[in-house]
């Protein structure tokens, strides 16, 4: 299996950092847990700090972008854990679970060696209120594709909690829907090339031909506006929770 991330992570870390008010969700979901997994680690991001991370990623490329810390780093998959059962106080898996192979092997797994909560932050595909998917109308199709639906979560690993993560405006993660209030950055084509979908998908340029327009006609504003004033918004991300077996 090739590690994608080998060519998507280059440069991933300067653009894609944790969001500190995100990242306080995460903690908070993981309670009181000293040991750590984060599975999809990719650069470290979210990872917490106080407590014994170990992380496990495909990518040596990834690896490479990590910042020294005291973490354990495994390369490897999530459908295949090197880790004995229970061995681990809760989980955690950050926008990674839609470039897993096989979801439901990679959960399992993550069920099988962790005696506490599982964290998984993802993205409802069903979500359609985010005006970048009607510039756009590819990246919703994508979604259909390869993000799993949240009901799935439930068949995958029992009861669950599902809340919605709004993306503060100056999200400093520079994941596909942290530039909502900011759309004039969807024109750089280097804040695109870190967010897989677009990567995906490839050439955009009649669709941001089409943005760039609207924004310079002011026809974005007379539709969006609103959003310039607006701190937070709900963009589809979910944080599903599984509680301790
Ligand atoms: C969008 S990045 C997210 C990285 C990190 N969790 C973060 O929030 O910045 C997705 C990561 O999932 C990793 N990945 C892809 N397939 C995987 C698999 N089967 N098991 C574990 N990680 C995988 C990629 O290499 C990549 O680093």
């Amino acid at each position: 299996m090739t590690a994608l991330y080998d060519t998507i992570g280059v440069d991933y870390a300067r653009l894609r950092r944790p969001d500190p008010r995100i990242a306080a969700r995460i903690a908070e979901a993981l309670g009181p847990a000293e040991t750590v997994l984060n599975v999809g680690a990719g650069a470290g991001s979210y990872e917490p700090e106080g407590r014994r991370v170990t992380a496990v990623e495909p990518s040596a490329e990834m690896i490479r972008q990590r910042a020294p810390s005291d973490a354990t780093v495994v390369q490897g998959f999530a459908e295949d854990l090197p880790f004995d059962d229970a061995s681990f106080d809760a989980a955690m898996a950050v926008l990674t679970i839609h470039h897993w192979r096989d979801p439901a092997r990679g959960l399992a797994e993550m069920r099988r060696v962790t005696r506490g909560p599982i964290v998984i932050l993802t993205y409802d595909p069903a979500f359609r209120d985010f005006w970048l998917l009607d510039y756009v109308p590819g990246l919703a199709a994508l979604d259909e594709v390869q993000m799993p639906p949240l009901a799935r979560f439930q068949d995958w690993l029992g009861p669950v909690e599902i809340s919605a993560v709004e993306i503060p405006h100056d999200c400093r993660d520079g994941f596909l829907a942290a530039y909502w209030r900011r759309p004039e950055a969807y024109l750089d084509p280097r804040l695109r090339a870190a967010m897989s979908s677009f990567r995906a998908l490839g050439d955009v340029s009649r669709e941001m031909a089409r943005l760039n327009a609207d924004l310079a006609s002011g026809a974005w504003d007379a539709r969006l506006g609103a959003l310039r004033s607006r701190e937070a918004l709900d963009c589809g991300y979910r944080l599903v929770v599984a509680p301790a077996m």
